[in-house]
């Protein structure tokens, strides 16, 4: 039985062998292993992909977000408005500054912040909002911007699944005060390793992020800020510089694998992600939704076929959010999407075949429910 990965780094490494191995032996040899020249023109070049003037290189997305909150002077007794359909990470950061995480509904069309909810859950202790670009696809930006001017709120982006993505034909990341990248290895621009970037407009976040991902030192000893140790490696930004060059070809080939998925899947009555369209979604996932998933998931491995969940449970339901008080039928929106979202197969190296293969298995299981149900 061919199997269809759910991801496959190994056929995009085969693609760079030559690119990525002169990069990591160019570190071996500078020994530059922590920040140092390859970091520092990644940074240039990839805040310059986002069309941003600054950017900082740091060891996760996680640590990104930390940064971009601490940077805007969040901290203990603040609030940060965010959603509860995300990876972990997003709230673990707000925490990780004192503040507090207060979530609003995601539209449930496209999985992301719904911006008509916002204004009610801001409070005089409210500081920032953090919207996500779940899955590759941005967030409503606009009313978002809007609500965040008229209550004098910082946007902190978390771009972590969205490197290249655009709102209205602008590039996330540039679109709040700041935006938060990841470059965990299977993300759609990933690392050899661990990595993250800030990018921002504004000098002064930045020469502050600067300091901070350092031990918040100005210069050698001089600690100006009670900084962390979350330096971006030198093997890092060497090989994310090489991968930076093929990233658009990557996710035009992501969007091609999307548009197949969603041209076999029509009329299969299978929810398919829903891109607005005045989006260039970047499809770091591609999730379709059922009310049956566990068995479609057990019946699509059987075949060969991986899929994934992203994300099995919203954040308020997990025992390790319970402190923060919210209950069962709190999101609807977001606790029904967690039960039903259902990742298929998606990589840039996807191939046409690998497309059809998996559309014929889910449009056959979308079959036999409707079979019955009658
Ligand atoms: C939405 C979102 N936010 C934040 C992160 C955290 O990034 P990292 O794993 O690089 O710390 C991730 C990825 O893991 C993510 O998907």
């Amino acid at each position: 039985m061919n199997m269809i990965p759910f991801l496959d780094l190994k056929v995009q490494y085969a693609g760079i062998k030559e690119e990525v191995d002169a990069a990591v032996q160019g570190i071996l040899n500078t020994c530059q292993f922590t920040l140092g020249r390859e970091v520092a023109a990644f940074e240039g070049e990839f805040a310059a992909y986002c069309n941003a003037k600054h950017g900082i290189g740091v060891n996760s997305g996680t640590s990104a977000l930390h940064l971009a909150l601490l940077a805007a002077g969040i901290g203990p007794g603040d609030e940060v408005i965010t959603v509860p359909f995300t990876f972990v990470a997003t709230v673990a950061a707000i925490q990780y500054t004192g503040a507090r995480p207060v979530f609003v509904d995601i539209d449930p069309r496209t999985f992301n912040m719904d911006p008509t909810l916002i204004e009610s859950a801001v409070t005089d202790r409210t500081k920032a909002i953090m919207p996500v670009h779940l899955h590759g696809q941005p967030a409503e930006m606009d009313p978002i911007l809007e609500v965040a001017q008229r209550h004098r709120l910082v946007v902190v982006e978390d771009a972590a699944q969205a490197h290249g993505a655009e709102y209205r034909g602008q590039r996330v990341g540039s679109l709040g005060e700041m935006g938060c990248f990841s470059f965990y290895p299977g993300k759609n621009l990933g690392a050899y390793g661990e990595g993250g970037m800030v990018v921002t407009d504004n000098p002064e976040y930045a020469r502050k992020i600067r300091m901070l991902r350092d031990w918040g030192m100005e210069r050698k000893y001089h600690h100006v800020l009670k900084g962390y140790n979350y330096r971006m490696e030198g093997i890092q930004g060497a090989v994310l510089r090489v991968k930076l060059r093929h990233l658009e070809g990557w996710t035009e080939a992501r969007r091609t694998a999307a548009a197949r998925y969603d041209r076999l899947l029509a009329g299969s009555g299978v929810p398919t992600p829903h891109a607005l369209p005045h989006n260039r979604h970047v499809y770091h996932v591609y999730a379709i939704r059922t009310t049956t998933r566990q068995a479609w998931q057990e019946a699509l491995q059987e075949q060969g076929i991986q899929t994934g969940i992203h994300y099995p449970f919203p954040v308020h339901l997990l025992p390790a959010y319970a402190d923060l008080g919210y209950q069962a039928a709190d999101f609807p929106h977001a606790e029904r999407a967690a039960e039903e979202v259902l990742s298929l197969p998606m990589f840039a190296e996807l191939t046409e075949e690998q497309c059809q293969v998996v559309s014929e298995a889910v449009s056959a299981l979308a079959a036999e429910d409707v079979a019955a149900a009658s």
